[in-house]
């Protein structure tokens, strides 16, 4: 078989696209998709009253991905993954979960789905136990299966093995996990989601509160959650954060859509020119030169 037919055969749709019986030459696509996107949003618009929160947002998330969404303050991405984790409802635009068209009316319907949020403010109980943490709001239910009651040992067990599994290592399950610091506090929720099967896991600006070490241990676990095959959706103002881990970049400004790019396509240094506003910061400093030293 030589190179063509193994191209073809690989991706016969790129051949279907060509066939002149096709009708008119559609664009040429960007790179293959593989597969069907996990989470799908096409001109997504929402309003509170009179603001516009976001206006004609596309993205896609896959598995094994990460797409990440940059903005500065009031850019809008706490408002779109407010939309992905059911907890608010788009005014326009489709949002299709697997290729099934989907309006989400509560945050229990996304979870359903399969996707998981972590909150930029930490839905945790600081004096509780880690393992508690771990099981909070889902708790084996009594009665059903081997859980005829709360069986703490395993669950004990069940977050220390877990936790280890992501690399994690946690001798004491029992401390109040407001004694782990804010790095491991974002882990600990990674890994739970993880544990869950969570399809897709968003997390909102898991890195802002954290310095240089601790946001590295954070994208690590985000990398952890990829390449176990989940699709992960990552929130930050931080393009150097998002480099290290993301395949996809959505950058916002006052809840539109800025830019859109594939790794392949953009360098660190342009994603960095984009997000800090490009021409505006040369201007800036131009005057900063001209101000000269204080
Ligand atoms: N519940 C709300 N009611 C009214 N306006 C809101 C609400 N939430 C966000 N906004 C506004 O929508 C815009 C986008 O906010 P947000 O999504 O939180 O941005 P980001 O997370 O990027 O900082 C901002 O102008 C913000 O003030
Ligand atoms: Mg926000």
């Amino acid at each position: 078989m030589n190179g063509s037919e193994q191209a073809a055969e690989q991706n016969p749709q790129r051949d279907l696209q060509q066939d002149p019986r096709q009708g008119p030459q559609q664009d040429p696509q960007p790179a293959p998709e593989a597969g069907e996107p996990l989470v799908a949003l096409d001109g997504v618009s929402k309003y509170y009253g009179n603001i516009r929160a976001l206006e004609g947002v596309s993205l896609e998330v896959h598995a094994g991905e990460v797409t990440c969404v940059l903005g500065d303050n009031g850019a809008g991405k706490s408002t779109l993954i407010k939309i992905i984790s059911g907890l608010h409802q788009h005014d326009a635009g489709t949002f299709s979960i697997e290729g099934d068209e989907t309006r989400l009316s509560k945050p229990r319907e996304a979870l359903d789905r399969g996707i998981a949020t972590v909150y930029q403010d930490l839905a945790v109980v600081p004096l509780m136990p880690v393992w508690r943490n771990f099981f909070l709001g889902s708790e084996p239910v009594k009665g059903v299966g081997p859980f005829k009651r709360l069986d703490v040992e395993r669950m004990r067990e069940t977050t220390r093995a877990e936790l280890l599994r992501m690399g994690i290592d946690l001798r004491d399950v029992d401390q109040p996990i407001g004694t782990l610091s804010g790095g491991e506090r974002q882990c600990v929720a990674i890994a739970r989601a993880v544990y869950f099967g969570a399809k897709v896991l968003v997390l909102d600006e898991p890195t802002a509160a954290l310095g240089v070490k601790q946001s590295g241990v954070v994208l690590k676990y985000v990398a952890a959650a990829r390449d176990a095959g989940l699709g992960v959706v990552l929130i930050t103002h931080n393009p150097h954060h998002a480099y290290l881990v993301g395949d996809r970049f959505i950058l916002l400004k006052r809840g539109t859509m800025a830019g859109s790019h594939l790794k392949a396509e953009i360098g660190l240094d342009e994603l960095t020119r984009q997000m800090a506003g490009g021409s505006e910061l040369e201007e800036l400093s131009h005057e900063l030169e001209r101000l000269g030293p204080a």
